[in-house]
């Protein structure tokens, strides 16, 4: 992302890291101020990190890596590095008192934030003299890691308790009903996967490189996300029960966990209702499900119909010109035929918006990957056939994110984020 007028890039920097700021402020402003040291989601951190890594990340990879600045405050720097996602259960058991005030971390993600326009004042967009700060690469990297955290802040605040949150109110119930299923052809061709480095000022994350094309033969796919009705004929079917429909491993975490239907339902006396991120209204059969990639994969096996690998969404979505429902326009997500138009190439509505879609396959690098010299576990990390690829937005994806080579991962039995599917017929 660059421009061939530095002045020009470093006022689009400026403006589009304050953005940033304002927008992942806002988002913690919606916790009440007693709630701050929850956990909304056992295997994520506490919410106080979040408050403080923002920052810090910044702090490291701006003022630490790129300008040579001594730390600012060590133990913060430290503290405040990384976030988790613990594989195999082990969860986190810290206390809430084994973190500093927060009065002590907004001081220093105030100076963070002083230190860090600073450097982008004085930085020379144009040259190489600080590392990775040509083209605005390391200014790109903290806002956009902080676009990410956007989201999934916003997802980890949904679990937290209605109670200790604080701003809007519950959505409107939506008792329409979804539109009646059906698939279309995508004709066999080649799909273009991933960003090239090229002319070297693309930016991108490390695992979005280096663009390729794949051939992929021909195949059909749902025209809708699978919306919650439709979810609820497999529910009411059995299908949690149905040990035929799910892998071992899911099995064993459906038996483990309990969970019986999505998170994001609830059930009262007999009655399904929902849980959107301000209240709960009976549930909204033409709103996408959202549900983890086991959920996801065992209900697309009693479809006899299959999850699209990554190839085949690129081929699916390629064309999807009009806006879809992602850019924080809202909290939760619309009927999944509210936005008709919408349409990619082979007239499959939505791909980009409204929740992301899960792939079945395997978070891996593409050819080429090389990780990023300066944060070498951001992907390479996850490349460990316990993460599955992502694709589109929701309604919580920044608008910057949303560029057909953007890939998000998760692990497979994770039921907290935005995330919808729909299914495929090879
Ligand atoms: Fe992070």
């Amino acid at each position: 992302m660059t421009t061939q007028d530095p002045g020009a890039s470093k006022a689009l920097l400026r403006h589009q890291l304050a953005e940033s700021r304002l927008q992942t402020d806002a988002v913690f402003d919606i916790v009440r101020p007693d709630a701050l040291y929850e956990r909304p989601i056992e295997e994520r951190h506490r919410i106080i990190f979040y408050l403080g890594h923002l920052e810090a990340f910044d702090w490291n990879m701006v003022c630490g890596t790129s300008f040579d600045l001594k730390p600012l405050h060590p133990e913060f720097e430290r503290l405040f590095a990384f976030g988790i996602d613990p594989v195999e259960g082990n969860l986190p058991d810290d206390k809430a008192s084994d973190w500093p005030p927060v009065e002590g971390v907004r001081r220093y993600n105030l100076q963070v934030r002083e230190a860090v326009d600073q450097c982008l004042n004085k930085a020379d967009l144009s040259t190489s003299d600080q590392p990775y700060v040509k083209n605005g690469l390391i200014f790109w990297i903290a806002i956009e890691h902080r676009l990410m955290h956007l989201e999934t802040l916003s997802y980890m605040l949904h679990w937290l308790p209605l109670e200790m949150k604080r701003g809007l109110n519950r959505p409107a119930p939506d008792s329409q009903s979804g539109p009646a299923p059906r698939q279309t052809r995508v004709p066999a061709g080649q799909a273009r996967l991933g960003a090239y480095r090229e002319n070297g000022s693309t930016f991108g994350w490390d695992n979005e490189f280096e663009g390729h094309s794949v051939n992929v033969p021909e195949f059909a796919i749902d025209v809708y996300k699978v919306s919650n009705g439709e979810f609820l004929e497999f529910l009411q079917a059995g299908g949690y029960e149905e040990r035929s429909l799910w892998s071992g491993d899911a099995w064993n975490w459906l038996c483990a966990s309990g969970i019986r239907h999505p998170k994001f339902w609830l059930k009262r006396g007999t009655e399904w209702w929902y849980r959107a991120m301000f209240g709960e209204i009976p549930l909204p059969l033409s709103w996408p499900v959202y549900v983890s990639h086991a959920e996801a994969s065992a209900y697309a096996c009693w479809r006899q119909k299959s999850l699209p690998t990554e190839a085949e969404f690129h081929r699916a979505a390629a064309g999807q010109e009009t806006y879809g429902n992602f850019g924080l326009r809202g909290w939760d997500p619309a009927p999944v035929h509210s936005n008709e138009s919408a349409r990619s190439a082979s007239g499959v509505v939505e791909m980009v918006g409204n929740g992301w879609e899960w792939t079945s396959s395997a978070f891996s690098p593409f050819p080429g990957f090389e990780r990023l010299p300066f944060y070498p576990g951001y992907s390479a990390d996850f490349f460990d056939n316990k993460h599955f690829v992502l694709k589109g937005a929701s309604p919580r994806t920044a608008s910057r994110l949303v560029r057909p080579s953007f890939r998000n991962w998760f692990q497979p039995h994770y039921p907290y984020i935005y995330s919808g599917f729909r299914c495929i017929r090879r």
